[in-house]
């Protein structure tokens, strides 16, 4: 049965990050035996710190910068026992960057350094020489960013993106443009391709599944030492509105209008492990629409004592004037999800659930 897990050996890595923390949780809550990776022993510690009842139940492997030269072999032939499952989570998620081309696309310039699609070629490259016949599956965790068109007409609907579509923005565009968000769409998108190539032309033993969420929000469990430790997208979608950041809802945007939260994107994972319908497919991630009057609207029904804090707005213009995103039909990617679930159907959490546990998350850990 797909939702049967037991005593199977996985390769996590990034394992401090927002979205891995919570699939690690759900791994290891499962039973499964966990070789995380992180950049150094300290991000060990803050795991631990933060989670003392993990401690002993998870091998961590150091691997300082996945961006430099082959990082991947070492990770196999120095594991105890084969993986059975790869899930890969590490990629910088930062919008900030000052230098679209050598921070983002193309960090190869930097001297030894590879690019994030490099990079997704060099660890298939490692699972597939070194994984062995027990290797069954890698878990890409891809982004929305490289099926949606980041050129799309926001000011008109357009129809539903599927499973079939690809960003069609280049590297090019993103320079050009001086633009963050367009250089992580150009990244991401290219990580995912070369992952697909890469199967296709090498026809490892094991398969792929790729899992495309939009912007994920929702509760923090992973290491936190201060504001900055708000993990990019929590930040711009939910805390930006509290910490001053913005003082008005009027005039502020966001680069993408969907949602889902991290639980969800956790859990589709882990149950992908072993879903035999998930096999070879792109799997959407939308819970539904989010907008920042839509957030504000949450945090100021749930958290009357931050109300002084947060922006009003005009709470029934749940979108910015002219904003008219277009949807997703995720058909196919709930019918895969659904397979993969004990209970045969698969529902997401809400965006008042998500934004309600993001920001008590954010107040337990003392960063708004
Ligand atoms: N957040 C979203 O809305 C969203 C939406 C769609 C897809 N995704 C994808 O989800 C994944 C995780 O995102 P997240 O939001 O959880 O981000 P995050 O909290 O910033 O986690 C990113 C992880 O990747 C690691 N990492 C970054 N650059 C690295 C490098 N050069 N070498 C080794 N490790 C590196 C980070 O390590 P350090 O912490 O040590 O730097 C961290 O463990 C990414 O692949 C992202 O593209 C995110």
């Amino acid at each position: 049965m797909a939702y049967q897990d037991s005593g199977l050996h996985v390769l996590l890595t990034g394992a401090n990050g927002f979205v891995a923390s919570h699939i690690l949780s759900i791994l290891l809550a499962r039973g499964y035996a966990v070789t995380a990776t992180v950049r150094s022993k300290e991000k060990v510690a803050d795991i631990l710190k933060t989670h003392p009842s993990w401690e002993g139940k998870i091998e961590f492997a150091i691997v300082a910068d996945f961006t430099s030269a082959k990082p991947f072999d070492e990770l196999f032939i120095n594991s105890k026992a084969p993986f059975t499952y790869i899930i890969h989570t590490a990629s910088p998620v930062n919008f900030r960057v000052e230098d679209i081309q050598t921070e983002m696309i193309e960090p190869a310039v930097r001297g030894e350094a590879m690019s994030i699609d490099a990079m997704t070629t060099e660890i298939l490259k490692s699972a597939h020489h070194y994984g062995g016949a027990t290797l069954k599956r890698f878990v890409l965790l891809g982004s929305a960013v490289s099926v949606l068109n980041s050129f799309e007409d926001i000011t008109r609907e357009g129809s539903p993106y599927t499973e079939k579509n690809w960003n069609p923005v280049t590297a090019e565009e993103a320079i050009a443009r001086k633009d963050a968000v367009l250089g992580y769409n150009v990244s991401k998108t290219r990580a995912e391709s070369a992952a697909w190539e890469f199967i296709k032309s090498e026809s490892p033993c094991f398969d792929l599944a790729v899992i495309n969420p939009d912007v994920i929000t929702g509760p923090m469990i992973h290491p936190i030492s201060g504001p900055k430790s708000i993990n990019e997208t929590n930040h711009f979608a939910i805390a930006s509105f509290i910490d001053g950041t913005h003082s008005q809802v009027e005039g502020v945007t966001f680069p993408f209008y969907h949602f889902v939260d991290v639980r969800d994107v956790a859990r589709s994972h882990v149950d992908t492990l072993t879903n035999t319908s998930a096999g070879g497919q792109r799997i959407l991630l939308i819970s539904g629409v989010i907008s920042p009057q839509l957030v504000v609207n949450i945090i100021r029904k749930n958290f009357p004592a931050l109300r002084a804090r947060v922006p009003e707005g005009n709470p029934s213009q749940t979108l910015p004037p002219g904003v008219h995103p277009t949807g997703w039909d995720t058909r196919l990617s709930l019918d895969i999800l659904s397979k993969g679930t004990k209970e045969g159907s698969w529902e997401y959490i809400s965006l008042e659930d998500s934004v309600t546990d993001a920001v008590r998350s954010m107040i337990e850990a003392k960063v708004i």
